[in-house]
């Protein structure tokens, strides 16, 4: 039976019992920096797959670094708090995991120093975030991508996600299904949840990290996957006029997976359809992901057949 659980403040308890106080710094001033983890469930084998968590895990320790909040956990504490917060869950769907590190003290005045620090866990079922199946539509939004040296884009941070939240609403409200942002240059930065690949001429092209895009760990995945089905990719900026003339698009991210854009500012992309490249990469994704593909197993770890639940 699903039993919806939180890792909070040092011990597993029910989510509904995670609470913090109004006073806390991070809610006050957004100085906390998160993770998305997904967790795949496969009904043939009755497993449920949590995707690259080393990866994830590597990637807040890093984020946490940038805003001065200590995780004090070793990376293998980390690994077994989301094992065991994913059995003890139980669910047997789609889940996502979200780890929070976190300005946990109840204080007045935006700093990073001392400011203690906690962080936390919880998990909850999660199925399409967005149409996958049926790609979606994108408009460019009004809205610029916020500057690494204002709020570093790469760090995930909670306050930062105000710019992507204007954007999304705006891009919803206008009637698409999701916002790509520019950067201060003009120049592709990201989705508001998600990376962007274009590709043209049968190469996969997407903006360096350097144009404030977050480091994307499906991204990575999904330039690895096109590698080994022998497509080539790089890294360079993009002019917002290349997704006009584009042959594909699409996006990733933990919670989007791989999803083809069909459009952008009503402009289609190629004709419209998810292209055949997308469609081959999209599909070996879903059974990578899922523990179909051998070659990818590294990238996985099971919960049910995992570590047993500590004490
Ligand atoms: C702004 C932004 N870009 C990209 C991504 C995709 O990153 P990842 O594939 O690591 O989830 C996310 C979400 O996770 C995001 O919030």
């Amino acid at each position: 039976m699903p039993t919806p659980t939180a890792y909070f403040q040092g011990n597993f308890v029910p989510l509904e019992d995670a609470k913090i106080p109004v006073t806390t710094h991070a809610f006050l001033y957004g100085t906390a920096v998160f993770e998305g983890v997904r967790g795949n469930w496969n009904a043939d084998t009755g497993e449920l797959y949590i995707f690259r968590l080393e990866e994830h895990i590597k990637r807040f320790r890093q984020n946490a670094k940038i805003l001065r909040i200590e995780i004090s956990a070793t990376d293998e504490e980390l690994t077994r708090i989301v094992i065991d917060l994913a059995r003890r869950s139980d669910y047997r769907e789609d889940v996502y995991i979200r780890p929070i590190a976190y300005k946990s003290q109840s204080v007045i005045g935006p700093r990073l120093h001392n400011v203690t620090d906690d962080f936390l866990f919880f998990e909850i079922p999660l199925g399409n975030y967005l149409d996958s199946d049926a790609g979606i539509t994108c408009a460019v939004s009004s809205w610029r991508r916020v500057d690494d040296n204002m709020i570093p884009a790469r760090a995930k941070v909670n306050g930062l996600y105000v710019n992507n939240s204007l954007a999304k609403t705006e891009a919803q409200l206008n009637g698409f299904d999701e916002a790509i942002l520019l950067n201060q240059d003009g120049h592709v930065s990201e989705g508001s949840g998600e990376n962007i690949v274009i590709i043209r001429r049968g190469q996969l092209i997407t903006p360096p990290p350097a144009d404030n895009v977050l480091e994307g760990i499906t991204l990575e995945t999904a330039l690895t996957v096109a590698k080994d089905l022998g497509y080539e990719s790089v890294s360079r900026s993009i002019d917002r006029t290349e997704l006009y003339i584009a042959d594909e698009i699409f996006m990733t991210g933990t919670a989007a997976h791989v999803t083809p854009v069909l459009s952008v500012d009503r402009v289609p992309v190629g004709d419209g359809k998810a292209g055949p490249i997308t469609t081959q990469l999209q599909r070996a994704y879903f059974d990578a992901i899922t523990g179909k593909l051998p070659q990818y197993r590294q990238w996985l770890s099971p919960v049910f057949a995992g570590a047993p639940v500590q004490a």
